[in-house]
């Protein structure tokens, strides 16, 4: 019998199959709110996803981003982005992925991210290791911020509300850059592969995070909330990175909580 790691794989594959084709045609968007975007491509991947979970599991919970909860009888729980970075997709910028989660009894056990353009499938499974198509996956080992890419992202809903930008900067300031390529879930694989250090976000779902966690977690990283506190999929803010540079990002975000800012923001008349 396939394993979970293995049946949300082949489904990964199947929606990144779908979801291409999408991208092939050009399709338009819709908007869901003032500023996000939806398209057909995200309705039925997930009606894909969530059909072979359920045929699959009739008995496990679903939480998937455009159909919100399906009650299962049993302690498993899918946590399901059918599409993560859906204003790249929209826009034919090829930064976006399938991302699907499996939670038993409250702890993360499976997942696989899924990057269509690239056929680049991470999975990992509680206890076994992180994978990049079939090979073994490792965390970075950078532990100087300054010597360290990060990545962060900004949300389409509540922009207003974000205090990220104060975040960006500082860390802009001390680290080689910071990224900002609008799919949280390709953030967190790149952090569990080595591409990336660490990645930060405020008000991400546990769609976005469920299997980015564990897939960090196996590959030797560290999944904290900002302020150091054990991560909740559904809390405020995440930090997620290759453990070595944990500390230093604590110190640094804890700096800038409190408003303490070693860089100051330049000012406007200074440009030109
Ligand atoms: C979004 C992306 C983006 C992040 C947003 C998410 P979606 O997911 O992951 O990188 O910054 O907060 O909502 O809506 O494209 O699935
Ligand atoms: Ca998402
Ligand atoms: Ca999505």
């Amino acid at each position: 019998m396939p394993s979970y790691v293995e049946v949300a794989a082949g489904i990964a594959r199947e929606a990144g199959a779908l979801i291409n084709g999408f991208l092939a045609r050009r399709i338009g968007f819709e908007l869901k709110g003032e500023f996000d975007l939806v398209t057909e491509a995200d309705r039925s991947s997930e009606a894909l996803i969530v059909g072979r979970l359920r045929k699959e599991f009739p008995a496990h919970s679903i939480v998937a981003e455009e159909g919100g909860e399906r009650a299962g009888s049993s302690e498993f729980r899918w946590y399901v982005d059918p599409l993560d970075g859906t204003t790249n997709f929209a826009h034919g910028f090829p930064a976006f992925n399938v991302s699907i989660g499996l939670e038993r009894a409250g702890e993360l056990i499976a997942g696989v991210i899924y990057d269509p353009t690239r056929d680049e499938l991470f999975s990992t499974e509680k206890g076994a290791g992180a994978f990049l198509n079939q090979s073994p996956i490792h965390v970075s080992k950078t532990s100087r911020i300054e010597a360290s890419l990060l990545a962060t992202g900004f949300p389409s809903r509540k922009r207003h509300l974000n205090v990220n930008i104060h975040f960006y900067y500082q860390a802009a300031m001390l680290s080689h850059g910071v990224r900002r390529a609008g799919a949280a879930a390709l953030d967190l694989a790149y952090v569990a592969c080595g591409r990336l250090d660490g990645f930060w976000e405020f008000a991400l779902n546990p769609w976005d995070m469920a299997a980015g966690v564990l897939l960090i977690r196996e590959a030797g990283g560290t999944c904290t909330d900002m302020r150091g506190a054990p991560l909740d999929l559904r809390g405020p803010h995440i930090l997620a990175d290759n453990t070595a540079l944990h500390p230093a990002l604590l110190a640094l975000f804890s700096q800038i909580f409190a408003g303490q800012y070693v860089f100051p923001l330049p000012e406007i008349n200074r440009a030109g």
